[in-house]
């Protein structure tokens, strides 16, 4: 094949890019849709989360729910979470200002600008300072950026309700989010709800994002509507190949396209890393089971360094044994007692190694006394790279 067809490969196994055809995601996008008709209509509804596994297509939906509110003239604002309070404060700030320039509707936009004047001319002067929610003083007065938030966003959703639009906040790897900020967007959603304004956060995050909401604010069970990517069915990996490839001139033959369904299993990231990498090692269309099988060293390449590798060196050693021992019990939730008596200590003594893995994003608790890779497929990946080291062993001997 010539690098001209090459270039035309229509798989996009990367992550957070919006694929050709988002497969699968119909009712989400619908649900979506009826938020956004609501809303227009003057309804105030809660806000939406969306968990799942690493690859599952989080970070895609969220662009494209985004691209449906702005095609319904919403205000949106898209930021990721990263742990850093200051940070995510000065990011959400920046692309609030940034979205209120971007709003097509001249009256309204200057309504909005003015909402940014009213709140920073305005000063806070509370008596109590709190030194960790970073305030700054001036002049003796106190600034803070939670009230600044609250005010603003307060400001913002009075000005686009009257305009029947409604503003949305969507933030990936929300479970990342700083307590401090992520408390302080819970509680506006709460009062902002009460007011009836038009404000939602629309947050995805891994599968143990609604606990992590939970814990920082109990009544963050009732603020927001939850929902579970799940893997695609069947039918809509076949899809996820098909489309993409017909659009670019191509199709699979029968063969070709069941052999890639099962492999992907219905995760999305694997539907892009095989689909490519059996468009690039294919030579004619239909494209055929053997192109399939010589692409697979090149869509495990992808696999291993988009989703395994750099996970894995996150981890610290005893993390890595602990891991290690996960995929040596099961491919799906295991027993924290079973992962400890294959390494050989009290289940007590693990505690803070499961925690440490668990905020690096690498497994989750899917309940009481399991953990589960928060990466589709990181058990194999575990028992192909380090074969030796899944044995039961004893150490600290
Ligand atoms: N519904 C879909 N149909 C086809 N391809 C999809 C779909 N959803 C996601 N993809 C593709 O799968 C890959 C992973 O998607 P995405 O980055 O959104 O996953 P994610 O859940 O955000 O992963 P992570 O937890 O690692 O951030 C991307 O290449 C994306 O284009
Ligand atoms: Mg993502």
């Amino acid at each position: 094949m010539d690098v001209s067809t090459k270039a035309l490969n229509p798989f996009r196994p990367g992550s957070g890019k919006l694929p050709r055809d988002l497969v699968g995601r119909d009712a989400d996008m619908e649900r979506m849709e009826q938020l956004l008709v609501r809303t227009e209509l003057g309804f105030v509804d809660r806000g939406v989360i969306y968990s799942g596994l690493r690859g599952m297509g989080k970070t895609v939906l969220l662009l494209q729910f985004a691209k449906q509110a702005r095609s319904h003239g919403m205000m949106v604002v898209q930021c990721e979470a990263n742990g850093d309070a200051r940070k995510e404060y000065d990011a959400v700030f920046h692309e609030l200002m940034m979205a209120t320039q971007r709003m097509r509707d001249r009256a309204l936009r200057e309504a909005l600008k003015n909402a940014f004047s009213y709140v920073k001319d305005l000063s806070f002067d509370f008596g109590i300072i709190k030194a960790t929610v970073g305030t700054q003083s001036q002049d003796g007065q106190v600034r803070t950026d939670a009230y600044r938030l609250e005010l603003l966003v307060e400001e913002l959703s009075q000005q686009l309700k009257e305009c029947k639009s409604g503003l949305f906040m969507f933030v990936d790897e929300l479970q990342e989010m700083s307590d401090e900020v992520l408390g302080t967007l819970i509680g506006i959603q709460h009062r902002m709800g009460q007011q009836d304004l038009p404000f939602f956060i629309v947050g995805a995050g891994l599968p143990n994002l609604p606990g992590v909401l939970t814990r920082l604010r109990s009544y963050a069970e009732r603020l927001f509507s939850y929902h579970r990517l799940e893997a695609l069915s069947e039918e809509a990996s076949a899809l996820g190949f098909r489309n993409p490839a017909q659009e670019a001139g191509r199709s699979f033959d029968d063969a070709a396209l069941s052999e890639l369904v099962e492999r992907s299993m219905g995760y999305p990231y694997f539907i892009q890393a095989y689909g490519a990498a059996t468009w690039d090692a294919a030579d004619a269309s239909p494209m055929s089971i053997d192109a399939v099988e010589r692409g697979l060293p090149e869509a495990w390449r992808t696999l291993d360094h988009g989703l395994y590798v750099s996970r894995w060196q996150r981890a610290s050693e005893l993390g890595r044994d602990y891991m290690a021992a996960m995929a040596a019990a099961g491919t799906e939730a295991v027993d924290t007692a079973d992962v400890a008596r294959r390494l050989g200590r009290p289940n007590s003594s693990l505690t803070n190694v499961r925690n440490q893995l668990i905020e690096l994003g690498l497994i989750y608790a899917p309940r009481r006394g399991q953990v589960a890779f928060t990466v589709p497929g990181m058990d194999a990946y575990i028992k192909r790279a380090l074969p030796v080291r899944v044995e039961p062993y004893e150490t600290e001997e």
